[in-house]
């Protein structure tokens, strides 16, 4: 992947004015210092999309869709992070250094060559499991019920866990180094290459041509990482394949089941469901959309993530996107069993076909979300949950669709559907989303924090963001770690680096700093959700409060994990700093 500099990212931005390039795809229309339209990235009526001249940044309060130009272009694009730098560079006329082109002859040479790399890859791990060295990787299969007809039809294979076996194969087929380095199949050492796949089981990943493009590897039994996948390469992308793709295509079912696993994938497979695809450890999104689209339109999707909190986020957050692409979808949440294989070995295949056809709709999936947080309706609980049924039922466009989940509602609560009914058109363009969306959008460790905590934090960074007197005191009294989330974490360590630089640290280039769509968001939605102060006291005073509440968090969470390790001298300690927090820092 090419590398970009800061300052020519930085140009980019300033050539290419977040409000034309929006322009060119939402209406806009101005509304005080910024500017509004119908959000694209979800179904909306009442404009909630909004993009900020001064800051080059957009943010959605519907969705919370939020980012700079480069992060809009990704979006709206469907691009990866480089795509969409070339994509602007190209409208603002700048010149990229070293861009080798697309479509040019070396980079289709270069992909032919790691297609072949890939083929023989998966030859030699498919022999090595057969051959004597596969006996343990053949014996865990067999603990996991795999089949040995399955291992066949998925080119299952072993890596073994000499040093370079593969790498030096490779070698002896005549490929360079610079294409075995290129396969992500090899790590580069100073004393040349060593197989980055060792002692691990091998899934292949065969992409909708057949071609063999990369490998997941799972260790057997025990062991971090549990999965090490092939990286990003020339002719593999794991927002852009799924796994099992090729078989599912060929199935004549009017569904596709999509799972999170490649032991789900064999396992479905093996039961008969043969109509089955699994995203390749990272989270469905856009890009899986558009593979779907593109092979299975017409076709309902069955999402079946895993029982937990992660799995049920990640059905949450891809939902918005499929119903922009009109792909039909239902939402089965499997009782009884962590993932799909494990329910199947418990149940069997029976079972299985029973629970498919309890698939929900996305409207009951979310409706069921809401109600399993009140166990026991009492009053309150019972306002609570049909305020956030409103929200869910509010969202549905169609009107005979909402008339029957209020009736459903009103039936189950005893409410009267008129005042659920208007409830819901009250709550036509949901606030709460924004943190909703927010809080189903955790990436990795939100889980627990909670929103109060969150909002604080995205103050506290605006204003060291935005105003150098409050910059130091915060800087001097706040360090970057006690922030709740890593993405936080690293947005106050790039404030920091930026400002005592000497320079301001704007969104527009703060957000760039980021990659990742998630992150951007979490940098948007700082700039986005600004507190009306009237004067400098009232900033200093909410930021004294919300200082606290940011290290109280901190202190919790060092608190738990002293208890964890049973470091009672660090519990101590932290108790201790605990009860000796100041309520004034700045
Ligand atoms: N994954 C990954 N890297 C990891 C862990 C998981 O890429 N360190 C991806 C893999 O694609 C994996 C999927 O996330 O298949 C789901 O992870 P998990 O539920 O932990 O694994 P299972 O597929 O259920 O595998 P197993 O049943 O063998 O634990
Ligand atoms: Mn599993």
């Amino acid at each position: 992947m090419p590398y970009y500099s800061d300052e020519i990212l930085d140009e980019l931005r300033n050539r290419n004015d977040i409000v034309e390039v929006v322009s060119s795809y939402v209406q806009l229309r101005q509304r005080g210092g910024r500017y509004v339209g119908l959000c694209p990235f979800h179904r909306e009526k009442t404009p909630s999309f909004t993009v900020s001249a001064d800051m080059q940044m957009f943010h959605c309060f519907g969705c919370g869709a939020g980012g700079n130009v480069i992060g809009f272009i990704m979006r709206i694009e469907n691009l990866g992070f480089v795509d969409a730098v070339k994509r602007l560079a190209e409208r603002a006329r700048i010149e990229l250094p070293e861009d080798t082109g697309r479509g040019n002859a070396g980079q289709a040479k270069l992909k032919e060559a790691l297609y072949a790399i890939n083929q023989k890859a998966a030859r030699f791990f498919h022999a090595k499991l057969m051959s004597d060295e596969g006996g343990e990787a053949r014996n865990y299969l067999y603990e996991r019920r795999v089949t040995g007809r399955t291992v066949k039809r998925f080119g299952l294979g072993f890596a073994p866990a000499g040093w370079a076996s593969l790498c030096a194969y490779l070698k002896e087929e005549g490929h360079s180094d610079s294409e075995i380095e290129r396969s992500g199949l090899a790590l580069k050492r100073d004393n040349g290459f060593a197989d980055k796949f060792r002692n691990r089981l091998m899934f292949p990943i065969i992409d909708a041509q057949s071609r063999v493009v990369g490998f997941g590897g799972r260790v057997m039994g025990q062991g971090e990482p549990k999965y090490l996948n092939s990286p990003d390469t020339p002719v593999f992308n794991k927002s852009r394949n799924l796994f099992a793709l090729n078989y599912a295509r060929k199935a004549k079912t009017p569904e596709l089941i999509v799972v999170e696993g490649y032991m789900d994938a064999l396992a479905l497979f093996q039961a008969g469901f043969e109509n089955v695809s699994a995203t390749l450890g990272t989270a469905m999104n856009r890009e899986h959309c558009r593979i779907i689209n593109q092979y299975f339109r017409g076709k309902t999707v069955i999402l079946l993530f895993d029982s937990d909190s992660a799995g049920e986020a990640a059905a949450l957050r891809v939902l918005p996107i499929m119903a922009q692409q009109n792909i039909p979808v239902k939402v089965l949440r499997i009782r009884g069993a962590k993932d799909p294989d494990e329910f199947l070995v418990k149940y069997g295949p029976d079972a299985f076909a029973k629970e498919l056809t309890g698939a929900k709709s996305p409207t009951q999936f979310k409706l069921d979300l809401a109600r399993v947080k009140y166990p026991n309706l009492d009053n309150e609980a019972l306002v609570a949950y049909l305020n956030e049924a409103a929200y869910v039922v509010a969202a549905v466009d169609d009107p005979i669709e909402r008339d029957v989940y209020i009736t459903a509602l009103s039936q189950e609560t005893g409410v009267s559907a008129e005042a659920i009914r208007g409830r819901a058109e009250s709550k036509t363009a949901p606030p709460l989303d924004f943190e909703h969306s927010e809080y189903r959008n955790k990436p990795q460790n939100i889980k627990g924090v909670p929103e109060g905590v969150l909002s604080a934090s995205r103050n506290v960074l605006y204003w060291m963001a935005s105003h150098i007197n409050f910059y130091e005191a915060i800087r001097d009294n706040l360090s970057a770690d006690e922030f709740p989330l890593p993405v936080y974490q690293s947005l106050a360590r790039e404030i920091i680096k930026i400002r005592d630089a000497g320079r301001p640290a704007g969104p527009g280039e703060l957000t760039g700093k980021f990659e990742n769509l998630t992150d951007q968001q979490y940098v948007s939605l700082v700039f986005a959700s600004v507190f009306p102060y009237n004067n400098d006291d009232e900033i200093k005073n909410a930021l004294n409060q919300q200082i606290k509440i940011i290290k109280t968090n901190y202190i919790n969470r060092m608190i738990e994990e002293s208890k964890t390790n049973n470091d009672y001298e660090l519990l101590q300690k932290w108790g201790e700093t605990q009860r000796n927090l100041p309520n004034s820092y700045i």
